[in-house]
């Protein structure tokens, strides 16, 4: 389904509660624990498709973003998806659209510094598809941590009436996490990649055996990913997991995060430590 009128006649006769998973596609395991998690909580499900153009950078990967929406399809019809929702860009911004929704502090660090207008794109959007699809409950991966605390804001400062569901991040079995552009790793990058998880590990492991300063940490992980040849280090972060600001001792849960470049590809992935 592509047409926004079309999708709220349908919403119109729902009855019952309704779950709601946005993505950009290229669907992999990590989107499809979020659509099983909301067919399991919800009586009807709604996935919407859409590669937002406004949450990509002048010189960022709009462009070469992987797509493919019959494998896509395929995928969902075999999650017994109620209704997928491809909506053209046009539909989503027609012309004279001028609107915008800004988060603050939140979006000021991590991704939102390295990505300027990032999260005003994503805000945006994902405010449109609330009022679009009007769900009881909206899903969301904890693979972007910053993200998911952007929209929780989002919904809790702008009194959206809905629930916020933030699943697990789900990792290849060496760890690697799962990610649309994984796609683009050539074999020695993708062996390369795995240096995030072993500095998150790392990270695990350092906090495990008793050390709480922050910095400390930060440096162990930098020197083990500049190890890797094929690695640059955009940002390697502890950070307050809801506040998201930089700490210099953990004591609540602390948010370890970071922004790799591979290549070409930039990954990102985190963990939470005393959560
Ligand atoms: P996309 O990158 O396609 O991701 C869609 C959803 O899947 C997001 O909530 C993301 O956090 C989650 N996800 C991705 N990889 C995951 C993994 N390995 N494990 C668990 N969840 C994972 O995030 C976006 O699209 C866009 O910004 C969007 C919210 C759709 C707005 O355009």
């Amino acid at each position: 389904m592509s047409q926004i009128a079309e999708l709220k006649a349908l919403r119109g006769k729902a009855t019952g509660s309704v779950g709601l998973v946005p993505t950009m596609g290229y669907l992999h395991d990590g989107h499809l624990a979020l659509v099983r998690q909301a067919r399991d909580e919800n009586e009807a499900v709604v996935v919407s498709i859409f590669v937002n153009p406004t949450q990509f950078g002048a010189g960022e990967d709009f462009a070469s973003y992987p797509r493919d929406h019959e494998r896509d399809l395929a995928l969902l019809k075999e999650e017994r998806v109620d209704i997928v929702f491809v909506p053209p860009v046009e539909e989503m911004y027609p012309a004279g659209f001028c609107s915008g929704v800004e988060v603050g502090r939140v979006t000021e660090r991590l991704e939102g510094v390295s990505r300027p207008g990032h999260f005003r794109g994503v805000a945006t959007v994902v405010a449109k598809l609330f009022n679009i699809v009007e769900p009881t409950r909206a899903y969301f991966g904890q693979k972007d941590a910053q993200q998911a605390v952007v929209i929780e804001r989002m919904v809790a400062d702008l009194n959206m009436n809905l629930e916020i569901v933030i699943a697990p991040t789900v990792r290849e079995p060496d760890g690697l996490a799962m990610s649309s552009r994984n796609i683009h790793l050539n074999s020695e990058e993708r062996r390369a990649a795995l240096v995030l998880w072993r500095a998150l590990s790392l990270a695990q492991q350092l906090f495990s055996q008793g050390e709480r300063q922050a910095e400390s940490i930060r440096h162990r992980m930098s020197a083990l990913i500049q190890e890797e040849p094929l690695a640059s280090i955009d940002y390697v972060s502890i950070a307050g997991a809801a506040s998201l600001e930089e700490l210099a001792t953990i004591e609540g849960p602390a948010l370890v995060s970071l922004a790799v470049r591979i290549g070409s590809t930039r990954l990102i992935d985190n963990i939470v430590l005393g959560g």
